[in-house]
């Protein structure tokens, strides 16, 4: 097996299985692809989806396969059916209890951009960012910025995949915002990059997938999601959806976010992902919801009720994040994994090198 010549941009290195079900195929894509077991998953009924370890790393094990695949995995795992199949059941699961957790948001008679200004307005989660900005220490902040390197590694990317679904107005307005996230063209200036020197700055591993282990399920499922709209057609509603909601409350955040680091004594270099947000984001706040949204809808009237499900999905999974996070501090507690050896049978072991037990993965050269 060799080794990737830039680990900074994948493929990651396969993640350390979470149970039966993420163990099996963390075993099988070790090997050439070929049929899995008949029977895999048959009793998949996790009492909580969102929050099930061992279904959200099945998840992410599947869907890395169309980003940047698994280092020493074989790229026709892409489109194994049997894997397709098994991705397909646990996105019904998934799916489902998204549903559960959000309803059917109704479209006002003021319009889709309405809809989303409304559920944006209505979104009551406790304070991340204040938190952030005023009180977490160094080891609190590199863990939150170890949690969202899973997506900012990678950012824009899942809403890419609505570009070639899309026509018009939507399609436009999609690009001009896409555009900035990957620094019109200029490496230095893609979100990605600005985030490795966050991480950098912070003396965290700026490797692409280099804290999945210790990212918790509720992570995986805020990544998962976008994965699962951005590669299902018919979801593309709720991809825009959203994108338009991920923007509309990201202006703030991020200037508490990079107000946070100053606190923290970081300079300019560190903070420039943030900063950058703060301005980017307030202009991309209405492209998203105005031409990207109502955009689409105007073409596509049908799919209103998706938009605001796919945004109020988007909201309440991060609610859950936030939770988890500030729940985990107040207990003490790391909000991240510290995975322990998985109790499997011998035959399903995994031979891929445990995680490193370590609260967040350090530089590792
Ligand atoms: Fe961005
Ligand atoms: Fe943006």
């Amino acid at each position: 097996m060799s080794e990737p010549a830039d680990r900074r941009y994948g493929p990651a290195t396969v993640p350390t299985a979470r149970g039966p079900l993420s163990a099996a195929v963390v075993e099988a894509l070790r090997r050439p692809p070929r049929d899995l077991p008949a029977d895999l998953g048959v009793d998949l009924d996790p009492a909580d989806p969102i929050t099930d370890e061992d279904l959200q790393l099945t998840l992410f094990l599947c869907y890395e396969l169309h980003y940047r695949g698994w280092l020493g995995v074989d790229e026709s795992w892409e489109w194994q059916p049997t894997l397709l199949a098994l991705r397909a059941r646990c996105e019904r699961v998934f799916e489902a209890a998204l549903r559960r957790l959000v309803g059917a948001p109704s479209v006002p008679a003021a319009g889709v951009a309405a809809g989303l200004a409304e559920l944006v307005a209505a979104d009551d989660g406790p304070s991340l960012a204040a938190t952030l900005q005023r009180r977490a220490d160094l080891s609190q902040f590199r863990e939150f910025v170890a949690h969202r390197s899973v997506y900012h590694l990678r950012e824009a990317d899942p809403h890419s995949w609505a570009l070639p679904r899309l026509g018009g107005p939507a399609k436009a307005a999609l690009v001009e915002i896409q555009t900035d996230e990957y620094g019109n063209g200029r490496l230095d200036r893609m979100h990605a990059e600005l985030f490795r020197s966050t991480l950098d700055g912070l003396g965290l591993d700026t490797g692409y997938g280099a804290h999945i282990d210790v990212a918790p399920a509720v992570t995986l499922a805020t990544n998962n999601l976008m994965s699962l709209f951005g590669l299902h057609r018919r979801l593309r509603g709720a991809l825009l959806g959203h994108l338009a909601a991920f923007e509309m409350t990201s202006s703030l955040p991020n200037r508490r976010y990079g107000n946070g680091l100053r606190r923290l004594g970081f300079d300019e270099v560190a903070t420039r992902f943030y900063d950058e947000h703060v301005e980017a984001d307030a202009v991309h706040e209405q492209i998203a919801a105005h031409d990207l949204c109502g955009g689409l809808v105007r073409v596509e009237p049908a799919l209103a009720s998706d938009v605001l499900f796919g945004a109020a999905a988007g909201l309440a999974v991060d609610r859950l994040f936030a939770a988890h996070l500030l729940d985990s501090w107040a207990a003490g507690r790391s909000s991240l994994r510290t995975p322990a050896p998985p109790a499997l049978p011998p035959t399903v072991l995994p031979t891929v090198p445990l995680a490193s037990t370590a609260a967040v993965p350090l530089v590792t050269g």
